[in-house]
């Protein structure tokens, strides 16, 4: 007997269930989908009950069509029945790359998952869970998948738990988050690799048979070479509009790892986790491994769609305080490097006034007596005030630009150490270091052991005894610039578990931080850009996407960024990095959260009335670049002119960001950009702002635009040599 029912659950999962009587035995869920507003994922449980991912894509108008997608595929056999595994068990018949493998108390190596239960709950308006569980048949061996589904984003967060009841340890060889499977006629991977000072460069690729890893093996700073984010467009290389396209990252500020297996069948299998590598996971009887979370949106509609509902989902739900302000401010790193002292910085204290910004950052080099911080070769984990350099302490500085009328900020770098350093004198066992091999420096330091509790405590304790010393403290820059080398802990029995427990103890010291201090905001800062992710970014405010601020770049490197991450996260900062005027450099930083760091002092009368006027500029702007839709309207990889517009929910404010990307022979803005996001009923005046002094627009802002002529035919900045940045505001009538 057969019956089908389906049930309307008010939230965003729909079941349709397949019920089989056979003798006393029940075999109950067939297709199990998980849908968000315009996607799906739908797994269905075999009559082996095996669980296989059946389709992801569109959403489909009629939940019981689901059942149906297999027999639309008539593709060559599947010998194993697990190439769609939603789980990828190794050593039992699997022939492809598993999700997990393992070695059983008993040294057997096969394992085999098959389908248990599930159930969804509710965890808030938009928000529900589904979770599967899987038994080994033969082994007391379990795993949960999760499946996190944000309705309106069309976000799913996947992880998984794994654990068991052998008598004795069980070794895991591989522990993927998420185990994907797409079906499509071609796959366009869109990746990013980089260095320092040239991160999220683009490449994409169509995919061929076999496997493609996107990997890191360094342990902090993991993103130096490689982010864990990417894209996979199917069928197509999608557009910023057009072509059906999935968004994914793993959140987890260790190594990762994304297996992208073009199988047999043509088919794109995508697993993903914290990199295996050096990593063998020894799992003790009862005790539960949760991996980290993976996490994808899919878009049918382009990239740009995809990158506006990642924004939102990242400002409701991930980023910390991601819907509230931010804080402008003079950062003294570029200005003085190591060269400062008490008078210098009061100095900058008044500039910060001068100039209108929030809040005075001050970078490294405060600390450290016996090696003082004079430079990068020593000091680094004595965060004790330099003497020398600042002798009444932070306290008189932290007071001193509250009598300025501004905030204060400072950096830190807590989970690093010189070798020239007393920390390293008194703790040789709190660092990462082989015990019978020569140390090897990035930046010539090293880096703490955090699984150690003990380490924990201490980077805990530097940012607890600055707000405890400084109350007034109103700003946190943490910097992490070494990659782990001769990976050796002292203090655990396991080194290969050393990676794993790196990153969870940094975590907790992160929690404790947020507990005691919820609000503060932080940036997260790796030597530039090498450790973004959404894991992190629960704790931080803010990024900062490079030390590349020469604007020209940092088009290129925000715009990659821009994908993944909401403008409200992206720490720009105005430099002399680069030989563009001032006035390109600022419109540049204030497509995200703007900063300077420049000497104030060394500016003419006018390049400081441009600072100081751009500043209240972009106070009466910044929500719509912080709170509003972002739309890449012309790519500098394929324009001379690049275009990027927010515009406000209410669809009432815009911000249109043009420059010049291309200094050829008349290149520029010939044709009008085609806007986007806004109301084709209204009304809209344009008018240029951030104008250098002395200079005028050719933009007549009397001229009045519908929202339907603007996004059909467009609006031309007239962006050309001599005007090569232009920021232009919308406001509707
Ligand atoms: C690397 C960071 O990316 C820079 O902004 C600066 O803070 C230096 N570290 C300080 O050492």
């Amino acid at each position: 007997m057969m019956q089908k029912k389906r049930v309307e659950l008010p939230l965003l999962i729909s079941l349709f269930v397949c019920c089989c009587f056979s003798g006393t035995a029940f075999t109950q869920i067939k297709t199990i989908p998980l849908e968000t507003r315009h996607h799906a994922l739908v797994l269905q449980v075999s009559d082996q009950n095996d669980v296989h991912i059946t389709y992801l894509g569109r959403r489909l108008n009629q939940a019981t069509e689901y059942g149906i997608i297999p027999d639309a595929y008539k593709q060559h056999t599947d010998y194993t029945g697990l190439l769609n595994s939603a789980y990828t068990p190794s050593g039992s018949r699997n022939l492809l790359e598993p999700a997990i493998s393992v070695t059983h108390a008993d040294g057997n190596n096969s394992l085999d998952l098959r389908y248990v239960s599930h159930e969804i709950q509710q965890l808030a308006d938009g928000i529900s869970l589904l979770k599967v569980a899987l038994k080994d048949p033969v082994y007391p061996f379990e795993v949960i998948l999760y499946y996190k589904a944000y309705f309106n984003d069309d976000v799913v967060e996947q992880w998984s738990e794994i654990k068991h009841e052998e008598r004795g340890t069980v070794t895991l060889h591989k522990f993927a988050s998420a185990n994907l499977h797409l079906k499509a006629s071609a796959y366009w991977l869109r990746q990013y690799y980089g260095d320092w000072a040239r991160e999220m460069q683009p490449e994409e690729e169509r995919l061929t048979h076999g496997i493609k890893v996107l990997d890191s093996k360094l342990g902090t700073r993991t993103n130096l070479f490689q982010p864990p984010v990417f894209m996979v467009s199917l069928d197509r290389p999608a557009t910023e509009h057009e072509g059906e396209v999935l968004l994914g990252s793993l959140q987890w500020s260790g190594n990762f790892r994304t297996d992208l297996e073009l199988d047999p069948q043509n088919n794109l299998r995508i697993i993903s986790g914290i990199n295996n590598y050096a990593s063998d996971y020894s799992l003790e009887k009862g005790e539960i491994f949760t991996t980290p979370i993976f996490m994808y949106t899919f878009s049918a509609e382009g990239k740009g769609l995809a990158s506006r509902n990642l924004h939102n989902w990242a400002r409701n739900y991930k980023l910390l305080d991601g819907n509230g302000q931010r804080l402008t401010l003079l950062n003294n790193w570029e200005a003085t490097y190591f060269d400062f002292n008490e008078d210098k910085l009061k100095a900058l204290l008044k500039d910060t006034k001068k100039l209108g910004v929030d809040l005075f950052l001050l970078d490294d080099g405060w600390f450290a007596n016996k090696y003082p911080r004079n430079g990068d070769t020593a000091g680094l984990g004595d965060w004790e005030e330099n003497r020398s350099k600042l002798p009444n302490g932070i306290g008189t500085l932290v007071k001193e630009a509250s009598a300025n009328g501004v905030k204060f900020g400072i950096w830190i770098e807590p989970e690093m150490v010189n070798p020239k350093s007393e920390l390293y004198e008194t703790h040789p066992d709190w660092v990462i270091k082989q015990p019978k091999r020569d140390e090897y420096y990035f930046r010539n330091q090293l880096v703490l052991d955090l699984s150690n509790p003990e380490v924990q405590d201490f980077v805990f304790g530097v940012i607890d005894d600055l707000f405890t010393q400084n109350p007034d403290l109103a700003y946190i820059k943490w910097d992490c610039n070494a990659v782990i080398y001769n990976t050796y802990s002292a203090h655990l029995d396991n080194q290969s578990h050393l990676y794993i427990e790196y990153v969870r103890g940094l975590y907790k010291v992160l929690e404790r931080v947020r507990s005691k201090y919820p609000t503060v905001p932080m940036m997260l800062c790796s030597g530039g850009g090498g450790r973004v992710d959404y894991a992190a970014l629960q704790y931080f405010t803010e990024y900062w996407p490079s030390d590349n601020t020469d604007p020209m770049e940092r088009i290129f490197i925000q715009w990659e960024n821009s994908y993944f991450y909401p403008a409200i996260a992206s720490a720009n900062h105005v430099t002399d990095w680069g030989k563009q005027p001032i006035k390109f450099r600022t419109d540049v930083a204030m497509m995200g959260k703007l900063g300077f760091d420049i000497v104030i002092d060394h500016l003419n009368d006018n390049d400081l009335a441009f600072c100081q006027n751009a500043v209240q500029t972009y106070n009466g702007i910044k929500g719509t670049i912080w709170h509003g839709d972002q739309y890449r309207l012309t790519h500098p990889r394929e324009n001379s002119v690049a275009s990027m517009l927010f515009v406000d929910k209410a669809k009432e404010k815009g911000v249109l960001f043009n420059y010049l990307v291309n200094n050829r022979y008349d290149e520029g803005s010939h044709l009008p950009v085609k806007l986007e996001g806004l109301d084709p009923e209204r009304n809209y005046r344009i008018s240029e702002i951030n104008l250098y002094p002395g200079t005028s627009s050719p933009i007549n802002h009397e001229q009045v635009y519908s929202g339907d002529f603007l996004m059909k035919i467009g609006f031309n900045p007239q962006v050309r040599k001599g005007r090569e940045s232009v920021i232009l505001q919308l406001e509707a009538e």
